[in-house]
């Protein structure tokens, strides 16, 4: 089994919060990784350092790039990242509002073009395949997430759960190595859940591509997760599978404040 992403001493603060605090986990290509905590614990900021929307005061994120294999990827635009093969989602649902629920996933899949912009808005040739190739990926995952029926109707008419199931969708068009996402199920009902579940697992088999989740339904996150990283105070709690998290005192009394079954 050969390492994804190895995060080694990791740490940011803002003011005097030290919001990830010397944090060092790693996982294997393919695998469904979930990091947990209570609110506030730094996940999001975590995720925000790892893929660089953030830049970390101290650590190392080391990558197995489809483009360069292991590399550290401190210092590197957000957009650099995408190109690596290492795509996220927002804790929030953030999809172009006028736009059909294809359309969704060819915004999502710009930076994919390589065509130049002036090619694009004359239409030569090379843009025009690029953009039947493009739509050819997007029919691809719509069948995929089982959205294909509704493609051309707006996005933002969707149910909540067809609005998150897209969010994933869009990173799909990157062809990722790794998806990062923040809260897939927040919000969404039991069905749908269940229904994102059997979607996220059947894409990472599909696309051979790890999975990097933060989830606060601890259902949820022992359903998916080959192993969970739990954190407090942006530190390392424990690492291990989802029964030896759920029955570990610290995760215990982080989650509740008490020691019991969580
Ligand atoms: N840009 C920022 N500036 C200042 N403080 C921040 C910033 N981003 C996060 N924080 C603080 O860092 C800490 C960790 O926040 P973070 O959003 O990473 O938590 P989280 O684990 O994702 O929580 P939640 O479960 O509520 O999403 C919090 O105390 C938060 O207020
Ligand atoms: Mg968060």
């Amino acid at each position: 089994m050969s390492v994804l992403l190895k995060v080694d001493g990791l740490s940011i603060a803002f003011g005097g919060l030290k919001a990830v605090d010397n944090l060092s986990f790693e996982m294997n290509e393919r695998e469904i990784y979930g990091i947990i905590g209570p609110n506030g614990a730094g996940k999001t900021t975590a995720f925000n350092c790892i893929t660089q929307f953030y830049r970390p005061d101290a650590g190392t994120i080391m990558f197995n790039s489809k483009k360069q294999g292991m590399m550290n990827l401190v210092g590197l635009k957000p957009h650099q990242i995408i190109g690596h093969g290492l795509v996220r989602t927002f804790q929030n649902v953030e999809l172009v509002a006028s736009l059909s629920v294809i359309d969704n996933l060819l915004v999502g899949a710009h930076i994919a073009f390589e065509t130049g912009i002036v090619s694009q808005i004359l239409r030569l040739p090379k843009a025009k395949n690029e953009e039947r190739a493009l739509r050819g990926r997007a029919e691809e995952v719509l069948e995929m997430l089982e959205l294909s029926h509704i493609k051309n109707q707006l996005a933002v008419m969707q149910p909540y759960g067809h609005q998150k199931k897209l969010e994933l969708g869009r990173t799909l068009m990157m062809s990722p190595k790794l998806i990062i996402l923040d809260e897939p199920a927040a919000g969404l009902n039991d069905v749908e859940t269940a229904g994102l579940m059997d979607i996220i697992k059947k894409v990472t088999k599909t696309l051979n591509c790890g999975i990097l989740l933060i989830e606060h339904d601890m259902n949820f996150v022992s359903k998916m997760c080959d192993r969970i990283c739990a954190i407090n105070f942006g530190k390392l709690l424990a690492i291990g599978t989802p029964d030896e998290i759920k029955s570990h005192p610290d995760v215990q009394e982080a989650y509740l404040g008490k020691t019991e079954e969580v």
